[in-house]
This record gives structure tokens, sequence and C-alpha cells, in this order.
């Protein structure tokens, strides 16, 4: 996938807290950063993420889904916004509305999520819980292209994050989230310099360093 333009121009959706909407605010703000977030769009007006937005002077709107009839009207006014701030790629971060494969096809390849689990093990809520019941030793997070089945599609990046034996569900959340704080500039920027490709359902990205040998998880002396 080509790079759309020098400073690709992203609409981010959120429904609460914003702090990955800050973390791409954050990077956009680095003259060299190649992408820069220029709509911010809540479904709840209530959403934190609309004040950080607006500190840092970018164009936010709520479109509540329950002022429209159905999810088809919904979307098409989220497209309409989105069209009309020129925005290039589509970033979800913490956006808690499921999209109609509609949706999603009017934006294949430019609408992009971040899950809080190493996909495709636990999709959906309350990640962190099934990460510890299931007992794995690692858990992270996920940069994807949106597919239309829910928390599915090409993987463009992960972040492994250990387990501790004695994480809590509030611990592994907050070490998870430093994770994504990284991730999903990094995954952006990949995007808007071109970088990220797609081969079938895989995603490939230019330049890719040949990785450490594993990482083992619990570790001992
Ligand atoms: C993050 O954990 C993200 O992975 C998930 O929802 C949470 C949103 O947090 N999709 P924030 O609103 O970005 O702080």
């Amino acid at each position: 996938m080509a790079a759309i333009t020098a400073r690709t121009r992203l609409g981010v959706l959120i429904s609460g807290r914003g702090s990955n909407l800050q973390a791409l605010i954050d990077a956009g703000a680095a003259v060299d950063y190649p992408a820069a977030p220029v709509l911010v769009i809540s479904n709840r007006p209530e959403a934190q993420g609309l004040a950080r937005a607006a500190a840092a002077g970018i164009r936010t709107r709520v479109i509540a889904h329950g002022s429209y009839p159905d999810r088809g009207r919904f979307e098409a006014a989220l497209t309409e916004a989105l069209d009309e701030a020129g925005v290039e790629l589509v970033c979800l971060a913490g956006f808690m509305r499921l999209l109609t494969a509609a949706f999603v096809t009017r934006w294949r390849d430019r609408l992009i999520n971040i899950h809080p689990s190493l996909l495709p093990a636990f999709k959906g809520l309350d990640t962190h819980a099934q990460a510890l019941a299931a007992g794995v030793k690692f858990t992270g997070c996920t940069v994807h292209f949106v597919r239309p089945d829910m928390d599915s599609g090409p993987i463009i990046l992960q972040a492994a994050v250990p387990v501790r034996q004695d994480d809590s569900e509030e611990s592994l959340a907050a070490r998870v989230l430093a994770a994504e704080h990284r991730s999903y500039p990094l995954a952006v920027r990949w995007i808007a310099e071109g970088r990220v490709r797609l081969a079938g359902e895989r995603v490939l990205v230019e330049g890719a360093l040949v990785q450490p040998p594993s990482t083992i998880n619990p570790w001992t002396d």
C-alpha cells in the first residue's frame, strides 16, 4: 500500500478515556511523524477523549448512535464527517460500537483497530480477565486492519507483555496499556510511510528486522 500523502490525515473514533488517542496526538506533535489526527469523533458526548482532542486543537464531533434510527444512518453520518474532514486512515481507539460490514467495506484497508490482547486470543470485552483465567504467560496488544467479524482482520503489529504471577486485572491492564501507547503510533507510522502491504490477509511490513530469539516467561534463575 502506498503512502497516501506526506502527512496522513487520521480520523480517530472513540467512546471514552482516549489514552490511545492521546498517544496518537503526542506522536503527531513531532515534526517528523508522518500522520496526525484531524478529526476525533465520539459516539458518547461525555467521552474524556473529546477534551484531549480539544486541548490539542483538533476538531471534534459527537455523533451519538442513539440519535439515529438505525446503524446504517449512524454509520453514514460517521462516513460523511470523515470524508468532509479529508480523513485518509480511520483509527478505532476504544470505540465501543460494532461496525457493520457496509462501513467496514467502505473503509477497507483504511480502517484499523487496537485490541488489548494477542489476537486471535481473547476477543471481545474483559480481555485481561480472560487472559488471567486462561493462565497464559504472555498477553499483549494487537493493531489490525478491521474486517466485518469482531476483533478480526490482518494483523499489523503485536506487542507481547509478560503476565506476572501476582497480576490483578488492573495491574495487567496497566502494563498492556503502556504497550498499546507505543504500538498504535508505530503501526500508524508504518502505514503512513507506505511500508505496510497486504499479501492476501497477511500483513507484510517492509524493513521489519529479524527478531531476537524467544522470550520465556516465567523465568527462574
Ligand atoms: C484500549 O485498551 C483499547 O485497546 C481498547 O479499548 C481501550 C481504550 O482505551 N480497544 P483508551 O480510551 O484509548 O484509553
